[in-house]
C-alpha cells in the first residue's frame, strides 16, 4: 500500500507531482475555474501546523485554497477542530502560516513586515466567537468602540465622537444609554452588536466572522445575521463567515466551503451544496441539521465516530475512517480538490451525483462499491 498523505507518510508517485510546500505539505494542483479574477481576498495552499509534544505537529489546516469575490459572503463550515479558526486567524497572521499564500485586495498579506500588517489589518477585521471576553471588561463602550480611531489617530476627537455615536446607533444601541456603560452590562447579543461596531469602525473591507452568533440565543442569533447582512449592504462589505453549523450558514452564504480535519472537502454556491451535496461528508453534516417537518426529513444517517486526530491524521482522504463509501485508493492517495461544474469542487475520489439519473455505479476509472452502513438519498457516481 502506497501512503500519500505528506502528513502522515512520504509520497506515493501518483500524487508526487505537486511541489512540496515548507510545511511538508504536497500543494496539490488547483482546478481551473478555483481562483476569480478581482477577488477581494485569495487563500492559496494554506498550510498552519502547532507543535505537539514529543516533537509532533498538530496539523490544523492543510493545503486549504478557495478565494472570495468582492461583496459575497463565503461561508466556512465544519465539526469543532476542523480548523475554521485557524484558518481565519492565519488569513489575518495571528496564527503563523507554516506555508502558503494568503493575498488580500492586491497586497501579499503572508509577505509583509510587521508595519505594513498592522496596516493592512485595519481594512480586514476579524469578529469573535465569545462577544463579552472579546470585549476589555474596565472600559465604558464608547471608549472600545473609538479605540481602533484613536490608535490609529483618525479624525478630530469630535469626529472620532461622531463616528462612533454613528457606528453604536446603526447596530441598533441607543448610544446615550449604551456608550458609558461597561461591557458586563450588556447581554451577549448587544456585547456583539458592539463588537461589530468596533469591527467597522476603520472601514474594513473584508470582515472575518469567527461563529459570531454560536454562543447566542436562537432568537438573538436571527437578530445579528440580520444586523451583519444589513452592515454589509450598507458599508459594502465581503464577509468569511465561519460557523460550525450549517443551518446558520445557509441563509447568510453565497458560497460556501465545507472543511474537514484541517483540509477543504466541497466548495460551491449554497443553495447547489446544500440540494445537491457532492461530498460524504457534506451529506452526513446536512443530515445532522435538525428536520422541522419529518416528512421532508432526508433519508440519511448522521455522520458517526469521532473526528480523528489532527497530530496524526489518517492517510489518503481523511474523512475515510468515517466514510461509508471509502475503498482503497481513499487510503493511497489524497484527493485533489476536483471541479465538477460550474463553481462546484469537490476533494473526493467518488464524489456523489450532483446531476441528472441517479446511479448505483461508483466513480470513473475505479468503479466502487460503496460499502452499505449508510442511507444516502443520492449515491455516488461518475463526476
Ligand atoms: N495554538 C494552538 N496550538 C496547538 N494546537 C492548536 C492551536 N490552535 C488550534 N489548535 C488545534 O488546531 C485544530 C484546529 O483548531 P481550530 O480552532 O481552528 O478549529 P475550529 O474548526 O475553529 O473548531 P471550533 O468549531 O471548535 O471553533 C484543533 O485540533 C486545535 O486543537
Ligand atoms: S469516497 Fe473516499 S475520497 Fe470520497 S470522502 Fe469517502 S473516503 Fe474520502
Ligand atoms: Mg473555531
Amino acid at each position: 500500500m502506497t501512503v500519500s498523505d505528506p502528513a502522515t507518510a512520504p509520497q506515493s508517485a501518483a500524487t508526487a507531482a505537486p511541489r512540496p510546500g515548507p510545511g511538508g505539505i504536497a500543494a496539490a494542483p488547483l482546478p481551473p475555474g478555483l481562483f476569480h479574477d478581482g477577488a477581494v481576498l485569495t487563500v492559496e495552499h494554506l498550510v498552519v501546523e502547532f507543535p505537539a509534544p514529543r516533537g509532533r505537529r498538530v496539523h490544523a489546516v492543510s493545503d486549504v485554497s478557495f478565494d472570495v469575490r468582492d461583496g459575497e459572503t463565503l461561508g466556512l463550515v465544519g465539526e469543532s477542530g476542523c480548523g475554521k479558526s485557524t484558518t481565519g486567524r492565519a488569513i489575518i497572521r495571528v496564527d503563523r502560516p507554516t506555508s502558503g499564500r494568503v493575498v488580500f485586495d492586491g497586497t501579499e498579506l503572508t509577505a509583509l513586515g510587521p508595519e505594513a500588517l498592522r496596516r493592512a489589518r485595519t481594512r480586514i477585521q476579524l469578529i469573535f466567537q465569545d462577544p463579552i471576553s472579546s470585549l476589555n471588561p474596565r472600559r465604558r463602550v464608547r471608549d472600545i468602540v473609538a479605540e481602533p480611531l484613536a490608535i490609529w489617530q483618525r479624525g478630530t476627537p469630535a469626529e472620532r465622537e461622531q463616528r462612533v455615536r454613528d457606528a453604536i446607533t446603526a447596530v441598533g444601541l441607543d448610544y446615550d444609554a449604551a456608550a458609558d456603560r461597561r461591557p458586563h452590562e450588556f447581554s451577549g447579543g448587544q456585547c456583539q452588536r458592539i463588537s461589530i461596531a468596533r469591527a467597522l469602525m476603520l472601514d474594513p473591507k473584508v470582515v472575518i466572522c469567527d461563529e459570531p452568533v454560536s454562543a447566542l440565543d436562537v432568537s438573538v442569533q436571527a437578530q445579528i445575521l440580520n444586523l451583519l447582512e444589513d452592515m454589509k449592504a450598507r458599508y459594502g462589505l465581503t464577509l468569511l463567515f465561519i460557523a460550525h453549523d450549517l443551518a446558520v450558514v445557509r441563509n447568510i452564504s453565497d458560497r460556501v466551503a465545507v472543511m474537514y480535519l484541517g483540509r477543504l472537502c466541497e466548495l460551491g454556491p449554497s443553495d447547489d451544496v446544500y440540494a445537491r451535496p457532492a461530498h460524504p461528508y457534506t451529506v452526513a453534516l446536512l443530515a445532522s441539521i435538525p428536520e422541522p417537518d419529518p416528512a421532508a426529513a432526508r433519508n440519511v444517517t448522521p455522520i458517526a465516530g469521532d473526528i480523528p486526530s489532527p497530530i496524526d491524521p489518517p492517510s489518503g482522504c481523511r474523512f475515510r475512517t468515517r466514510c461509508p463509501f471509502a475503498q482503497q485508493r481513499c487510503t493511497d492517495e489524497v484527493p485533489p480538490l476536483t471541479a465538477i461544474g460550474p463553481e462546484r469542487f469537490v476533494a473526493c475520489h467518488f464524489p456523489l451525483a450532483t446531476s441528472g439519473p441517479r446511479s448505483s455505479a461508483g466513480s470513473a476509472g475505479s468503479s466502487p462499491e460503496p460499502a452499505p452502513p449508510i442511507q444516502v438519498d443520492t449515491p455516488p457516481t461518475a463526476p
